[in-house]
């Protein structure tokens, strides 16, 4: 059982629902932001407020409540449920209109809170496929509950067995994946695209922490630069980092989780697991949320 916040109230996510008027639900028009917890504090909680703001900001969607108030509201529903890690959803809606497309500011702020399930182990130890697809996502800064090429990318991984799709725009530029942010070791340094894509957490994450210990560029991507890769990972809050073995039909390198992917595994490990617990002094913490 979950308990969920909609609206003021704190409930039994069964007992949740949405009008099926609301703008989300006839125009796909919304916004969410989506994280999980370690040692039970959401991960940089502080910074998904912000880029849901952001998100807000951009499609014209103004949160009904101050930041604090939100952090304090996801606390709250935190401590409503007892799952030993949660993955924490906030959404919020475009609200119910009379002509259906002109926003009138009552929209609905949920926070669902579920508990974190593992992916499957393979994935890190084997590492993963990935495919890349042409598409181009409207306001990519934003993160707006209208996910189709999301889904649509993901059912043609999944056909060529692949976990993740990642958008190629009308100028070759690689973006980023359905859900992560993408990675290449290429030329003595980690490159990640820096622009057309949603900001992803973990990657500023991940950025922080190869500082010092890899060199970093941040610059548009191509296919061309796939081909040249001798490693790839991808980066999200739902799958940490997650080595890439194959781009479509392209093996990386001799087909095995590379040893640079791997000690950053190990270095988002041990931010992670020191996460919340006051010892996070050896490594870097932007924010002490
Ligand atoms: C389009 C897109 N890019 C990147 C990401 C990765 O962001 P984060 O690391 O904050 O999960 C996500 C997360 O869902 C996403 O939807």
């Amino acid at each position: 059982m979950s308990v969920f916040y909609i609206d003021g109230e704190y409930m039994d996510s069964k007992d949740a629902v949405l009008s099926v008027s609301d703008m989300a639900v006839l125009r796909g028009y919304g916004i969410f932001d989506f994280m999980r917890t370690y040692n039970g504090r959401p991960f940089y909680l502080k910074e998904h407020i912000q880029r849901l703001a952001n998100s807000g900001a951009h499609v014209g969607l103004d949160l009904p409540c101050s930041q604090e108030e939100l952090f304090d509201i996801v606390m709250e529903t935190l401590k409503r449920n007892s799952f030993e890690e949660s993955n924490v959803r906030i959404v919020y809606t475009g609200g119910i209109s009379p002509d259906s497309v002109t926003p009138q500011g009552n929209g609905k702020l949920m926070v669902m809170v579920t508990e974190k399930l593992d992916l499957p182990e393979w994935w890190y130890t084997d590492g993963a496929k990935i495919i890349t697809n042409d598409v181009e996502r409207y306001m990519p800064e934003a993160k707006s509950t209208n996910y189709m090429n999301a889904v649509l990318s993901l059912q043609k991984a999944k056909k060529a067995d692949a976990i993740e799709s990642v958008y190629v725009d009308r100028d070759g530029r690689v973006l980023e994946g359905t859900t992560t942010n993408i990675f290449l070791y290429s030329g003595g340094k980690w490159v990640t695209s820096d622009k057309g894509i949603l900001p992803g957490i973990t990657r500023s994450v991940v950025l922080d922490l190869l500082e010092g210990e890899f060199e970093v560029e941040l610059r548009d991507l191509s296919r061309e630069d796939i081909k040249k890769a001798e490693e790839v990972m991808i980066s999200a809050s739902n799958k940490e980092i997650v080595p890439i073995i194959q781009v479509d039909e392209l093996t990386i390198a001799d087909g095995k989780p590379g040893e640079k992917t791997l000690k950053v595994m190990e270095l988002f490990k041990e931010f992670t697991t020191a996460y919340g617990l006051g010892k996070t002094d050896s490594v870097k913490e932007k924010t002490a949320v």
